[in-house]
């Protein structure tokens, strides 16, 4: 065998058995630990030095692909309007927003939103002078606008749906947004071509955050406060909840 396919086959060896380690729940203590090296040493799984170097090698670029479990993304994203100028966002990071976007539900499968993606300084500019709630939205990386068909009554949850996908998928990649629905109809239409019939019904801006947001903590009301088993009013154990 040629050195380099002995080469190719060990470490593809090694990576199906480092993804089976991640997969059975060691991906939260990798994630989690500040050196791999560290976490190797103390851990319980000997593998020996060489391999342990090559298994790092390997995991590592494995780990820049593993992103959050969906849960984790939702938990942990935070709406931000205090962006880094100086990191550029990937052509497919803005892609993944809007693919997100167009992969969302809507109502009878209608698919009325349009999307808008505003990147070019000078609009965003004008995105702020459009805008009466988000003036932050200047200093964001990238921007969209989110057209619904206002004579669906259902417009505004479409809109919100394909927002927090988009969100989500931004996150998803480290991308911090925020949106605004304090809109300037009318210089919105003439500074960026709405049709009439499509109304502008929020604006999401995208960017790095400037601050580290991770593990920072979301002020919410418990859920014990907010739900409910069988009628409102009922108090909800999770200790209670069945299986079936
Ligand atoms: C329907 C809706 C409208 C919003 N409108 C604005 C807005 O006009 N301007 C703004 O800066 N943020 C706006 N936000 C962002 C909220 O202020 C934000 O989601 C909330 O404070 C929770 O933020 P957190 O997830 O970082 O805790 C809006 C959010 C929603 C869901």
């Amino acid at each position: 065998m040629r050195i380099d396919k002995l080469i190719q086959t060990v470490c593809g060896l090694l990576e199906q058995y480092f993804q089976v380690l991640l997969d059975s729940n060691s991906r939260k203590s990798f994630r989690n630990s500040d050196s791999l090296w560290g976490n190797m040493k103390s851990g319980k799984r000997n593998l020996g030095r060489p391999s342990l170097l090559i298994s790092q090698y390997v995991l590592t670029s494995k780990m820049k692909n593993i992103k959050m479990d969906a849960l984790e993304c939702i938990k942990t994203k935070l709406d931000i309007s205090e962006f880094d100028p100086d990191r550029k966002i990937s052509a497919e990071v803005k892609m993944n927003v809007l693919e997100a976007a167009r992969m969302t539900g809507s109502g009878v499968n209608s698919q009325h939103w349009r999307f808008v993606l505003v990147q070019d300084k000078h609009n965003l500019r004008k995105l702020a002078r459009d805008s009466t709630t988000g003036k932050w939205i200047e200093n964001c990386n990238f921007a969209v606008i989110l057209l619904t068909n206002p004579s669906l009554k259902f417009h505004q949850i479409d809109a919100g749906r394909a927002a927090q996908d988009m969100q989500l998928a931004a996150w998803n990649s480290g991308v911090g947004s925020r949106f605004f629905t304090g809109i300037d109809a009318q210089g919105l239409a003439g500074d960026f071509g709405i049709p009439r019939d499509l109304s502008a019904t929020l604006v999401l801006g995208f960017g790095y955050p400037r601050k580290n947001i991770k593990g920072k903590k979301k002020n919410r009301k418990p859920l014990s406060e907010l739900s409910f088993i069988e009628s409102f009013g009922n108090k909800l154990d999770p200790t209670k909840l069945s299986l079936s």
